[in-house]
C-alpha cells in the first residue's frame, strides 16, 4: 500500500539535496512524496543547527506535529510517524527523544542511506517508542553515498552533492561537528550522477559542499581532482548548459578553479564567496585564515578571468568582541566590493564552538542595529545591480511555473528571479529575455524572439 511522505527541510541547500535522496531511498519502501503533513504517514523534519534559532524552530514544529499524531490515532487512522533528520539531530540526538518523546526516531546527516532500516524498525515498534527510541548518529566507516539509489529526475535545475564536511573549524560554526570531516566523492560517481540528472532533462547542476571548493575527489587512477578540473570534466557533459558551485570558502580558490572561472563558458558568472567580516582583527578570531586583502585580491582575480561575474556574500554581525570600527571595516569591504546579493546575520552563540565561550559578547541591541544598517547596504546594492540589468537581454533557464497563470519564472545567469509571460512549455528551456521591470527581489521582462533587439522595441522600463 502506498504511504504519504512528508519532508520539511531547514537550512542550506544540502540539506534540500538530502531530503530528495531521503525520498528516492524511501521509493521503493512505496512512500510517495506529498506537500502537507495532513494525512502523512511518515513526516521527516530535516533541520538545522546553524543559529540558535533554526534549531529551536524544530521543537515547536514538532509540538504541533505531535497534535496531529495524537488526532490521527484518536481517527483510527493509524500511526503518524514522526522523524528528526539533519544537523540538529546529529548535534542532540537523545535530547530530542527526551524533550519530544513521541519522535519515533532520530537520525543524523550521515546515516540517512539506512532509513528504510529505520522504518521497518518503527513500524513493527508501532506507538511503543519506548521499544524503538532509536537514535543513529555515527559517522559510518562506509560512505553513504555507495548506497543511495540513482538519483530520480530533479528538474532544469539540480543540485549535486561533490563534498561534505568540513575541516576548517571556523570559531563560530557547528557545521565541522554535525556534518563531520571533509569527504568528497570520486569524480566517476560526480560524473555519472551529473550525466544521469542530464540525461532526464536537467540543464544546470550546482555542485554543492560545505566546503566545495575543498573538493579533492579521487579519479580512480590515483591522482585527486581539485574542482577547477572537476568543472572542466563536467562542461564535456552535451546538454549541460550551465554549472555553479556552493558555498565555497575564500582560502581554497585554486588556480585551477579561477582558471575554469576564464575557460569554462558554462561556469555561471555568479559566485557566492562568504568574507563574514571586513576586519581583519574579527576574520582572525573567526579562524577565517584569510585577510581583507587577501580576499579583495581574490576578486580581482575573479573579476579579471570572468568580467562580468557577480559575487555574493554571507556576513556575521556581532561577532564577540566586535568593535564599531570592525563594523565599520566590514561596510567598507561591502562598498569595496559591490554585491549582487547577499545573507547577513546576527552573530548566534552555539554551543560547544569556541566562540560562545569567548569574552566580550556584543549586546543583542547593538547587533540588531548594526545588522539593520549593514541590511540596508546590501539592499541596495542588490537594487543598483538589478536595475542595470533593465534593458539588457539575458538568457534566463526556466525552471517552474509563476505565480500567476500564464506566467513562467526562471534565472538569469546572475542568479536573478526572472518572470515572464509565456506558456509553461517552455519549463527546462533557455530562453532570452528582454528585462524590462526590476522590483525588489526580481526582474520581469519579454520573452524576445529572433532578432528583435530589447534595446530598441520601444517599451518603457520601471525600476521600483
Ligand atoms: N561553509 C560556508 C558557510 C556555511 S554556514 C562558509 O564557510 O562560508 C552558512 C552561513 O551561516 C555562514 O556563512 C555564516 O555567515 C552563517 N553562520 C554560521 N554560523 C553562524 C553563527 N553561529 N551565527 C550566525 N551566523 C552563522
Ligand atoms: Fe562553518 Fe567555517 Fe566550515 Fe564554513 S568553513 S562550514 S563557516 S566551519
Ligand atoms: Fe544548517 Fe547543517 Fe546546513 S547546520 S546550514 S543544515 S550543514
Amino acid at each position: 500500500m502506498t504511504r504519504k511522505l512528508f519532508i520539511k527541510t531547514f537550512g542550506c541547500q544540502m540539506n534540500v539535496y538530502d531530503s530528495d535522496r531521503m525520498a528516492d531511498v524511501l521509493a521503493p519502501l512505496d512512500f510517495t512524496p506529498v506537500q502537507t503533513p495532513e494525512d502523512a504517514d511518515l513526516v521527516i523534519l530535516n533541520t538545522c543547527h546553524i543559529r540558535e534559532k533554526a534549531a529551536e524552530k524544530v521543537y515547536s514544529d514538532l509540538g504541533r506535529l505531535r497534535a496531529k499524531q495524537d488526532e490521527r490515532r484518536l481517527a483510527g487512522k493509524g500511526e503518524m510517524m514522526i522523524a528528526v533528520a539533519g544537523c540538529v539531530a546529529q548535534a542532540e540526538g537523545r535530547e530530542i527523544l527526551r524533550r519530544a518523546p513521541y519522535v519515533n526516531f532520530v537520525f543524523g546527516p550521515q546515516t540517512y542511506h539506512r532509513l528504510p532500516d529505520l522504518v521497518r524498525e518503527a513500524d513493527l515498534a508501532g506507538a511503543d517508542k519506548q521499544s524503538l527510541n532509536r537514535v543513529e548518529t555515527d559517522f559510518p566507516a562506509e560512505a553513504k553515498f555507495d548506497f543511495l539509489p540513482e538519483v530520480s529526475p530533479s528538474g532544469p535545475s539540480a543540485f549535486l552533492a561533490v563534498q561534505e564536511g568540513c575541516d576548517k573549524f571556523c570559531s563560530f560554526c557547528v557545521v565541522p561537528y554535525t556534518r563531520g570531516s571533509e569527504f568528497s566523492r570520486p569524480t566517476a560517481d560526480v560524473i555519472k550522477e551529473a550525466r544521469i540528472l542530464v540525461a532526464q532533462g536537467t540543464r544546470e547542476i550546482t555542485l554543492l559542499g560545505q566546503n566545495v571548493n575543498a573538493y579533492h575527489g579521487a579519479d580512480g587512477k590515483g591522482r585527486e581532482w581539485g574542482l577547477g578540473r572537476l568543472i572542466m570534466g563536467l562542461a564535456e557533459i552535451e546538454n549541460l548548459d550551465r554549472i555553479r558551485y556552493t558555498t565555497s570558502h575564500p582560502g581554497d580558490m585554486d588556480d585551477a578553479l579561477f582558471a575554469a572561472h576564464g575557460e569554462v563558458p558554462q561556469l555561471m558568472p555568479f559566485l557566492h564567496l562568504p568574507v563574514q567580516s571586513g576586519s581583519d582583527r574579527v576574520l582572525a578570531a573567526m579562524n577565517r585564515r584569510y585577510t581583507v586583502d587577501e580576499y579583495l585580491r581574490i576578486v580581482e582575480r575573479l573579476r579579471k578571468m570572468r568580467p562580468d561575474i557577480v559575487l555574493a556574500s554571507d556576513f556575521i554581525v556581532g561577532y564577540p568582541g566586535e568593535t564599531q570600527a570592525d563594523f565599520a571595516a566590514t561596510l567598507k569591504l561591502v562598498e569595496t566590493v559591490g554585491y549582487a546579493q547577499a545573507y547577513s546575520f546576527k552573530y548566534s552563540a552555539r554551543p560547544g564552538t569556541p566562540a560562545a565561550e569567548m569574552p566580550d559578547q556584543v549586546d543583542g541591541a547593538i547587533a540588531d542595529a548594526r545588522l539593520a544598517e549593514l541590511q540596508t547596504m546590501l539592499n541596495n546594492q542588490q537594487t543598483t545591480f538589478n536595475r542595470e540589468t533593465v534593458g539588457r537581454v539575458l538568457p534566463v533557464l526556466f525552471d517552474r511555473p509563476g505565480r500567476h497563470e500564464g506566467q513562467i519564472g526562471g534565472r538569469s545567469p546572475f542568479m536573478q528571479a526572472v518572470h515572464v509571460e509565456a506558456d509553461e512549455s517552455l519549463i527546462g528551456q533557455i530562453a532570452d529575455v528582454d528585462i524590462e521591470i526590476c522590483r525588489a527581489y526580481s526582474l520581469a521582462g519579454r520573452l524576445i524572439d529572433g532578432d528583435e533587439s530589447g534595446a530598441q522595441n520601444g517599451i518603457r522600463r520601471v525600476c521600483a
